[in-house]
C-alpha cells in the first residue's frame, strides 16, 4: 500500500512538473511571439500562429497521400508516376473498371483506332533510325525512347550508374546533361549523348572556351556517339544551368573545373554564338573535331525564329544542318530554376514539336535533320502522341528519375532528396541500389516501346514510327475532338 502510494506521488510529480514545463515554454514562446515584429500572424495569433508554418511544410508531404485525387497534383499526378512505378517494378500495368481521365479537357489526344488492325503475326519490330547519316561515324539509335540529359551532380553517382547499366539493358542511349563525361556514364556501357552547355563543362580550357583537344578526348570514347550543343532547356529558357555549391563535391568540382563548394552558374547563352550563321559554323566545327553526329537543344519561343534557322540552313547548304534538333517543352523539369521562368517561359511541347516538324519538312529536311521531343512525356499515350506529332525520338529526364524511385518531393535543388537520386548525401543515396535499379529502368523503357507498339497497332499501323497526325485526334473545347492533321496540316512526305 505504502510503496503503490508513494509511485503515485512520483507519478503525479513528474505529471506536474511535465505540465509546469510546458506551460512555462508556452508563456516563453507567447511573449516572442507578441514582441517579434517581423511575422504579423505570430504577433497577432501567439503561439497558435506557428502551427500555420507546421501545417503547410506537413502538406507538401502528406497531400500527394491522403488528399489529391489521382489525376490532380502538377507537374505529374499520381496516375502517371504509378504507371512508371508499376512498368518499372515488372507488375501488369492493366486497370479495371474505366478510365479516371477526364477525357474531355481541351487539348487531350485521343487514337483513332482502326477497324481491321494488323493481326498478332503482322506486327513488325520497331526498326533503328541513323541519325548524321553524313558524318564520318553516324549513330544508328536502336530505340525511339531514351534517357534525356540530366547532369553527374544535379543528379547523383549511384543514380547515374543505375541509368547507364539500365540504359545498355534496354538499348537506349543516355544524355549526360551539361556537367560533363563522368565514368559512372561510362560503366555501364551504354550509348551516350555529350552534352556541351555554355560553361562548356568537361570540354572546356582554362579560360572557359571550347578545347579542341578534350572534344577529341572525349570523342574518341566509342560510346559517345553524339555531341548535343544545348541553347536552352524548357524549364529555363534564357538562364543557364545552376548546380547549388552544397552540391560541388571534390569529384563533380574535378569534372566541371570548379572549386568544392562553389555554384556551378553557367552563362545564359553560348558566348561565341549570337546568330543562326555561328551558331551553323559552331555545329560545323564540333562535327570536324568530333566526326560524330552533332545537334542542338533548345525550346521554342516563336516559330519566325525557328523559320529564320531553317532558311539559314537552306541558304548555306544542307550539309551545315545539325543532325539532330531536340525540342524541350516549356513544361521541362529542372535541378534548380526560378519560378518565373518554369512556370512562364518557352512554348509547350504540344504546340512546338508540330510546329518545328513542319518547318523542317517544309524544308526538305526530314532525313536530314532528326527531331527528337522531350517535356513531360512519360507515359505511352506521351510517346506515341509525340510520334505522331512529327519526333523521330523522344526523350525523357523525369520519367527515369521515377523509375529509379523519385517520389516528387521537389527538393532536387536541396541536397536533401529523399530517394537518393538528386543528393550527394551517403545517407540519402544507400537507398539507391545500383543492382536493383537499373533494372528498374531497363523494364520502364521497354514497357514504354512495348505500349507504344500496342497503340500503333491498335490504330491500324505495323510499329511506331508509322504512327502520323491523322491517327490522333485532340479534344476541342466544344467537346468534339477533330483530327490532328486538320489543326496542323502535315509537310512530310510520308504524311498520307
Ligand atoms: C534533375 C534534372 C537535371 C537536368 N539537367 C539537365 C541538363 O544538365 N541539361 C539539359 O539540357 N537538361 C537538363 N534537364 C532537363 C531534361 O533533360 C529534360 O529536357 C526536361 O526535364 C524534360 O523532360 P521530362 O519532362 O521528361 O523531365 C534536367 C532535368 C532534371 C529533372
Amino acid at each position: 500500500m505504502g510503496f503503490a502510494m508513494s509511485v503515485l506521488e512520483v507519478l503525479a510529480f513528474a505529471f506536474v512538473g511535465v505540465v509546469g514545463t510546458l506551460l512555462l515554454i508556452i508563456v516563453v514562446v507567447f511573449v516572442i511571439d507578441r514582441l517579434q515584429t517581423g511575422d504579423a500572424i505570430r504577433r497577432n495569433y501567439p503561439v497558435l500562429g506557428r502551427f500555420r508554418h507546421l501545417f503547410s511544410q506537413l502538406g507538401e508531404f502528406f497531400r500527394q497521400y491522403f488528399f489529391a485525387m489521382d489525376r490532380e497534383e502538377l507537374p505529374f499526378n499520381r496516375a502517371q508516376r504509378e504507371w512508371v512505378k508499376r512498368a518499372s517494378e515488372g507488375h501488369g500495368n492493366t486497370v479495371a473498371f474505366g478510365s479516371t481521365r477526364n477525357l474531355n479537357v481541351v487539348g487531350t489526344p485521343i487514337f483513332a483506332n482502326a477497324p481491321f488492325p494488323p493481326l498478332d503475326d503482322q506486327f513488325a519490330q520497331t526498326g533503328p533510325m541513323t541519325i548524321g547519316g553524313d558524318t564520318p561515324t553516324p549513330f544508328v539509335a536502336k530505340s525511339f525512347f531514351n534517357i534525356s540529359g540530366m547532369s553527374y551532380g544535379a543528379i547523383s553517382k549511384p543514380a547515374v550508374q543505375a541509368l547507364s547499366k539500365g540504359a545498355k539493358e534496354a538499348g537506349i542511349w543516355m544524355n549526360t546533361g551539361e556537367g560533363g563525361l563522368s565514368p559512372f556514364h561510362l560503366e555501364g556501357g551504354c550509348d551516350v549523348v555529350f552534352q556541351i552547355g555554355t560553361a562548356k563543362f568537361g570540354v572546356r580550357d582554362t579560360d572557359g572556351k571550347l578545347s579542341d583537344d578534350k572534344l577529341r578526348e572525349v570523342a574518341a570514347h566509342e560510346n559517345v556517339r553524339m555531341f548535343e550543343l544545348k541553347l536552352a532547356q524548357g524549364a529555363k529558357p534564357g538562364k543557364g544551368g545552376i548546380l547549388p555549391g552544397e552540391k560541388v563535391t571534390e569529384e563533380i568540382a574535378k569534372i566541371r573545373g570548379l572549386n568544392v563548394g562553389q555554384d556551378g552558374i553557367s552563362p545564359n547563352r553560348h558566348a561565341e554564338v549570337d546568330s543562326w550563321d555561328e551558331l551553323l559554323d559552331l555545329i560545323g566545327h564540333i562535327r570536324k573535331v568530333t566526326g560524330k553526329p552533332v545537334g542542338i537543344k533548345t525550346v521554342v519561343g516563336a516559330e519566325n525564329a525557328v523559320q529564320d534557322l531553317f532558311d539559314t540552313i537552306v541558304k548555306r547548304g544542307v550539309e551545315t544542318a545539325p543532325d539532330f534538333i531536340t525540342i524541350d517543352g516549356g513544361e521541362g523539369g529542372t535541378g534548380a530554376a526560378p519560378m518565373p521562368l518554369i512556370d512562364l517561359v518557352g512554348m509547350s511541347v504540344r504546340e512546338a514539336l508540330p510546329l518545328v516538324a513542319n518547318i523542317r519538312d517544309k524544308a526538305g529536311l526530314s532525313s536530314r535533320v532528326r527531331l527528337i521531343a522531350s517535356g513531360k512525356l512519360v507515359n505511352p499515350g506521351d510517346i506515341a502522341w509525340a510520334l505522331a506529332a512529327g519526333a523521330d525520338f523522344v526523350t525523357s529526364a523525369r520519367g527515369f528519375m521515377f523509375s529509379l524511385g523519385c517520389i516528387q518531393a521537389l527538393k532536387c535543388n536541396k541536397n536533401t532528396c529523399p530517394t537518393g537520386i538528386t543528393t550527394h548525401d551517403p545517407r540519402f543515396q544507400k537507398g539507391l541500389v545500383v543492382s536493383e535499379k537499373y533494372k528498374r529502368v531497363a523494364r520502364y523503357a521497354t514497357d514504354i516501346i512495348h505500349e507504344v507498339e500496342v497503340i500503333a497497332h491498335s490504330v491500324g499501323v505495323n510499329e511506331p514510327r508509322l504512327l502520323r497526325r491523322r491517327h490522333v485526334r485532340l479534344m476541342q473545347d466544344n467537346g468534339r475532338s477533330v483530327p490532328m492533321n486538320e489543326l496542323y496540316p502535315s509537310a512530310h512526305p510520308q504524311a498520307k
